[in-house]
């Protein structure tokens, strides 16, 4: 008898078709519904079914298989998900000081007499990476990673597979809740997944946080679904009703509706019971399974945090006490001088690498010539070497004992070592800079490359290597060069792993950041000291990039009326005001904002309060001393209000608000024909009288 007919190529590609077809729906049904169908012995042999198929069919069947891309097929990326409420960043404590300053800060701040309590509540510092879960009528709905604070990616199916974490919550809940909290993963379970990792010659993490992370970041769920993730609550984000009245409440409805809390959590009334805390915790940590990097502290009543709000980005009711760092000891092998966006000249450590603290170490920063002679750092010295958290790791100092002796002391380069144009050293600065401005290729690509980052204009798909290459082959040089783009679209095509699709995406990208808002723009344009906040501050106060303009180039003269305004501007010194005016008096700079000028449509600043008050747009400054609240809380409320707070008097300022003992800012008030409010005139015009 003859063997019964194999089945055709035809007739096994069909099998496989619909075989796909049904492990795709049960990857979703299990992964991101929660709600799988048939075990997992039967999904199995599905998946054995199909990889048999695939060894008989020829390759370009199984391209688009799910054993080739183990799961549901992958999103092309992450989708965007904008956070209703911002998910915000903590200021950092390091000594006894800054916590006896943080608790002050905020007595002063809610002008708290010293008979009043108040109470902080301190709870670990997990060490992994924030998100946020939206629980819509008590099931989880959505979960977004936290991204520049306002805007993260969709990681909704990813969450799905974390097991602490309650897909539907327990007992009764606000109708829209949103539950922000860490990611993380255990030593434990890091050493046994980078054991699997090392066994399948695939890539081994660094430490805990990079493994959590990454394993987060997989467009492929059921990825994620092998990774022993874990999840800890420590905050809301939007919620359609009060979950509780202090922080500690919040821990404790979190807890009954199911999700894990930091532990141990205490909550104390001054500095020296959250130093014993910190000290508490750091001794316990080596028992503790997971890495903390050390103490949150937050006021607990609400009521208290909602009226402290927020500094830029970070609220003024919180702060992390971080750990102190950890040391290690190892050789410095060299010293690489790097050359900022601004054209300062850094010298960077390559280091042997070292473990520190669980993190691998191989380059550290010396900071400047200063820093190397004052440590007298040398290349092939032993050096110990220290991280704290997410500080870049530094050399403490270096052992002079174990040096040979014929080494010698580090010489500071005096030319750039990208253009080798003269690089300078202004006096009173300890940095040394290169001269060459945007015609030093090391500056431009530095430039170009911050100019596309995430908080500026946040083009997807020009990541650092492909600026650099976009630079050496001419095609992008000048930041405008970007928005013109496009004549390259067809040759971009042929590059080696592009296509199509890729460069169409680019495009996309590049147009949909054609209409940028003002602020991005002045953040972007990597002003010396100019930061995002110093940036909105900028495009607050002169609204329109001419009118900034005009007023930078009649600020050259320090003593113009430009210039005073300049740094009447909150926060605005005369150190930053003269890094601001130098930029925009220089003609090399200008010619490139021309340029970009040419190429986009600058939309002026919108704030996000949008709400008309009597004091909008009003310029505000604060003197003497208020009864009825403190100085921070008086001019936060007042921007709140979309007011501007300015330092000094001018003759744009609206009013001056003068508490008792006000001194010459009245006399200047008077001369320049200001309004002057009372601290209770104030009040009743803002409404809150
Ligand atoms: S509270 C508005 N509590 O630390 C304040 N954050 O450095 C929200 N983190 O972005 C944060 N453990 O990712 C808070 N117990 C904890 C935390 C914690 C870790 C992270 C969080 C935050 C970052 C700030």
């Amino acid at each position: 008898m003859s063997p019964p007919p194999k089945k055709s190529v035809k007739s096994l590609a069909m099998e496989a078709a619909l075989l796909r077809e049904q492990i795709a729906r049960h990857d979703i049904l299990y992964h991101q519904q929660d709600a799988p169908e048939i075990s997992d012995a039967d999904y199995d042999s599905l998946r054995r079914r199909l990889e048999e198929i695939e060894k008989i069919l020829p390759p370009e069947n199984s391209l688009f298989s799910p054993s080739q891309t183990v799961g549901a097929k992958p999103a092309a990326a992450f989708a965007k998900v904008r956070h209703r409420v911002p998910m915000l960043s903590l200021g950092n404590a390091f000594s006894g000081e800054d916590v006896a300053d943080f608790v002050d800060r905020i007595r002063k701040f809610l002008n708290l007499s010293a008979a009043e309590n108040l109470e902080i509540l301190a709870e670990p510092k997990i060490d992994g990476l924030s998100c946020s879960l939206r629980y819509e009528n008590g099931k989880l709905v959505q979960a977004a990673t936290r991204g520049d604070g306002e805007e993260g990616e969709d990681v909704t199916a990813n969450i799905m597979t974390v097991s602490d974490i309650p897909k539907t919550l327990q007992g009764s809940a606000p109708d829209i809740l949103e539950v922000r909290g860490e990611i993380y993963m255990t030593r434990a379970d890091f050493d046994a997944l980078n054991a699997a990792q090392a066994a399948a010659e695939d890539k081994i993490f660094a430490n805990p946080r990079n493994a959590a992370a990454g394993s987060l970041r997989q467009l492929d769920p059921t990825i994620t679904a092998r990774r022993p993730l874990k999840f800890f609550g420590y905050a809301l984000g939007e919620t359609s009703a009060p979950l509780a009245e202090t922080q500690d409440g919040i821990r404790r409805a979190l807890a009954q509706l199911g999700f894990n809390v930091p532990q141990p959590a205490a909550t104390v009334q001054d500095a020296a019971e959250l130093m014993a805390f910190h000290e508490n915790v750091y001794g316990q940590r080596p028992d503790i399974p997971y890495d903390l990097d050390g103490i949150v502290y937050k006021v607990n009543d609400l009521d208290f945090q909602r009226r402290l709000g927020f500094i830029s980005r970070a609220p003024r009711w919180s702060i992390a006490h971080k750990f102190p760092a950890e040391q290690a000891e190892t050789v410095l092998e060299n010293i690489e001088i790097q050359v900022s966006r601004t054209g300062t000249l850094t010298p960077v450590a390559h280091l042997k690498p070292v473990n520190v603290g669980g993190v691998i170490v191989s380059r550290a920063t010396l900071h400047n010539q200063d820093e190397i002679a004052r440590k007298d750092v040398r290349i092939g010295d032993h050096v110990i070497v220290q991280r704290a958290g997410d500080v870049i790791p530094q050399i403490v100092r270096s052992l002079p004992e174990k040096r040979s002796a014929n080494s010698t002391p580090f010489a500071f380069p005096q030319t750039c070592p990208a253009c080798q144009r003269p690089a300078l050293r202004i006096e009173d600065e300890a940095a040394t800079r290169c001269t060459g401005g945007l015609l030093c290729p090391a500056q431009a690509v530095e430039r170009l490359k911050h100019f596309v980052s995430r908080l500026a204009f946040d083009i997807e798909g020009l990541g650092d290597k492909i600026i650099r290459e976009f630079y050496d082959e001419e095609i992008v040089r000048l930041p405008a060069d970007i928005f013109r783009l496009a004549a390259h679209a067809e040759a971009l095509k042929t590059r080696e792993g592009w296509g199509d699709l890729s460069v169409s995406n680019l495009m996309a990208a590049i147009e949909a950041r054609r209409s940028i808002a003002l602020d991005r723009f002045i953040y972007a344009l990597g002003i010396r000291q100019v930061g995002q906040a110093t940036a909105k501050k900028l495009a607050l106060h002169y609204e329109t990039l001419p009118r900034l303009r005009t007023d930078m180039q009649a600020a050259m003269d320090g003593d113009s009326a430009a210039f005073l305004n300049l740094i009447a501007i909150d926060d605005i010194g005369p150190a930053v005001a003269r890094d601001i005016v130098s930029f925009f008096n220089d003609p090399q700079q200008m010619a490139a904002v021309d340029d970009l000028c040419a190429e986009l449509d600058i939309q002026p600043y919108v704030r996000l309060q949008t709400s008309e008050s009597p004091v909008t747009g009003k310029t505000v400054v604060f003197t003497g001393k208020l009864a009825r609240l403190g100085r921070e809380e008086a001019k936060a409320q007042a921007e709140a209000l979309g007011a501007k707070v300015a330092g000094s008097v001018s003759k744009n300022t609206d009013y001056l608000v003068a508490g008792e003992d006000a001194g010459s800012k009245m006399k200047k008030a008077a001369e320049l024909g200001v309004m002057v409010l009372s601290e209770d005139d104030w009040l009743a015009l803002i409404g809150a009288a």
